[in-house]
């Protein structure tokens, strides 16, 4: 079912090399004191019911800098010899867990992985780190993610902070790393946008399995499984984010996830679904009708959606700035909705924060970055003004319009009662202008009716 919609795949890109995170690693020790511990968790596996954990997924901070995707890890950095020196705490080998959960690369492979200069047994984390926590000044810790670590820290500190004026040595003050991570992560490198390219080629090709799929006696779920099977089959590790797959009335719901709704002939089914490849998201809307004809109505609200969005496209531009798609997608929409009478103010009017009637139908952003997190670090605004676009950011631009008729807060256009569009890509800037990276998923009118008449 799979095999015809995934046979011209790209291949996966190569792995990231060691000296891809060794670069990363420099990079966010640049100019930080040398007094400092920097500690990178990640967090606990989670129980679903009894001895069975949710799928584990670690933190982003730690996959960025390591690539370490197992539990129980944490990543060290501390100044040495003149130079900065990064450690991974890691599961060791155990043949009984191994027997039942799976093979563990232990020490010799973190060691062996050339990503760190030394491997410690996760089980002698507080030992090893004790020496280091009563020598530094400064550490560096993203609280919240791992208890223990906290309480660790914490009782470093404040013990420290009152034998330091005998010893003089110790912590004295916890900093947080985040946002020296995420400029980091916010401007992707060549290696990572080859594996976001390759989650969103994924993504576009598991959106195509589901417009191919029957139309007749389909459930909300059916569009779901097809579309996360496909991630599978794919390559991805799954979704990176739960699907939203909403038909008629859902489709007005933003974030909707029961996806449990018979589809009715005729109906929108908004699809809003993403791979997640060696931790990267893809970030995919696509919007049809069910039958495989878009009708009059819904033509008209497609047609302002994806030139809105195009508009958006355009203004994914180096040097402009970051809130540019976004304004230029409100006025498209609007000059839309006043061109069908569905808005009956002023463009000016229709644009206003408080009082402008789009905001009844587009209530959202048009974007935001994407990278190891579907909504991905980084200040969108550094003290209120709107950053400009660099070379290697992606964000998403997906403007929608949503006409819930079940909405008691509205009175909404007959016409268009129950319609939801929504139409999302990802966009790498780059100084050649914007890429789109999710371009293998058909979006125009005819190319998606194409596909479900196939
Ligand atoms: N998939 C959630 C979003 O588009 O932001
Ligand atoms: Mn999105
Ligand atoms: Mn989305």
């Amino acid at each position: 079912m799979y095999s015809e919609v995934f046979e011209d795949l790209p291949p996966a890109p190569a792995p990231f090399s060691a000296g891809e995170f060794k670069a990363r690693q420099k990079r966010f020790t640049s100019g930080l004191s040398t007094e400092t511990l920097v500690l990178i968790p990640s967090p606990e596996e989670r129980v679903h019911s009894n001895d069975v954990h949710y799928r584990y997924r670690t933190s982003s901070d730690l996959l960025y800098l390591t690539g370490w995707e197992d539990p129980d890890a944490t990543a060290y950095a501390v100044h040495r010899n003149g130079s900065w020196s990064w450690g991974l705490f890691v599961q060791p080998k155990d043949t009984l867990m191994e027997i039942w959960e799976g093979r563990r690369p232990g020490m010799e492979g973190a060691q062996s992985s050339g990503v760190v200069d030394i491997a410690h047994n996760a089980l002698d984390r507080t030992s090893v780190l004790e020496p280091l926590l009563d020598s530094c000044k400064v550490v560096m810790l993203r609280r919240g993610i791992d208890s223990a670590l906290d309480a660790l820290v914490d009782a470093h500190v404040l013990g420290r902070s009152r034998a330091r004026q005998r010893h003089g040595t110790g912590p004295i003050s916890i900093e947080d790393p985040s946002e020296r991570l995420a400029e980091l992560r916010l401007r992707k490198s060549a290696a990572e946008i080859e594996w976001m390219r390759h989650a969103s080629n994924i993504s576009a090709r598991a959106h195509v399995a589901a417009m191919r799929l029957p139309h007749h006696g389909l459930n909300e779920r059916h569009l779901q499984a097809v579309i996360e099977g496909a991630f599978v089959y794919g390559g991805a590790n799954g979704w990176a984010y739960p699907s939203i797959v909403g038909c008629g009335e859902n489709a007005t719901i933003l974030h909707y996830t029961v996806n449990n709704a018979t589809c009715e002939h005729g109906d929108v089914v908004l699809i809003d679904a993403g791979a997640e490849v060696h931790g990267y998201a893809s970030d995919i809307t696509r919007s049809w009708p069910i039958g495989g004809r878009f009708s009059d109505a819904q033509r008209e609200i497609y047609d302002i959606v994806l030139a809105a969005q195009e508009a958006a496209i355009a203004e994914c531009i180096v040097g402009r700035p970051s809130d540019g798609p976004h304004t230029a997608a409100r006025r498209v929409l609007a000059e839309g909705l006043i061109s069908l009478g569905v808005i009956d103010q002023t463009l000016e009017e229709a644009l206003d924060m408080e009082h402008g009637q789009l905001l009844q139908w587009y209530m959202h952003g048009t974007g935001h970055w994407l990278g190891l997190d579907v909504h991905d670090v980084g200040v969108y605004s550094p003290g209120g003004k709107a950053r400009p676009f660099e070379q290697g950011m992606v964000i998403t631009v997906e403007p929608g319009l949503y006409f819930g008729a079940w909405r008691p807060d509205v009175t909404c256009p007959e016409r268009y009662a129950n319609i939801g569009i929504r139409i999302e890509d990802d966009v790498l800037i780059t100084d050649e202008g914007p890429v789109v990276l999710t371009s293998d998923c058909p979006k125009t009118i005819e190319d998606i009716e194409a596909i479900m008449g196939s």
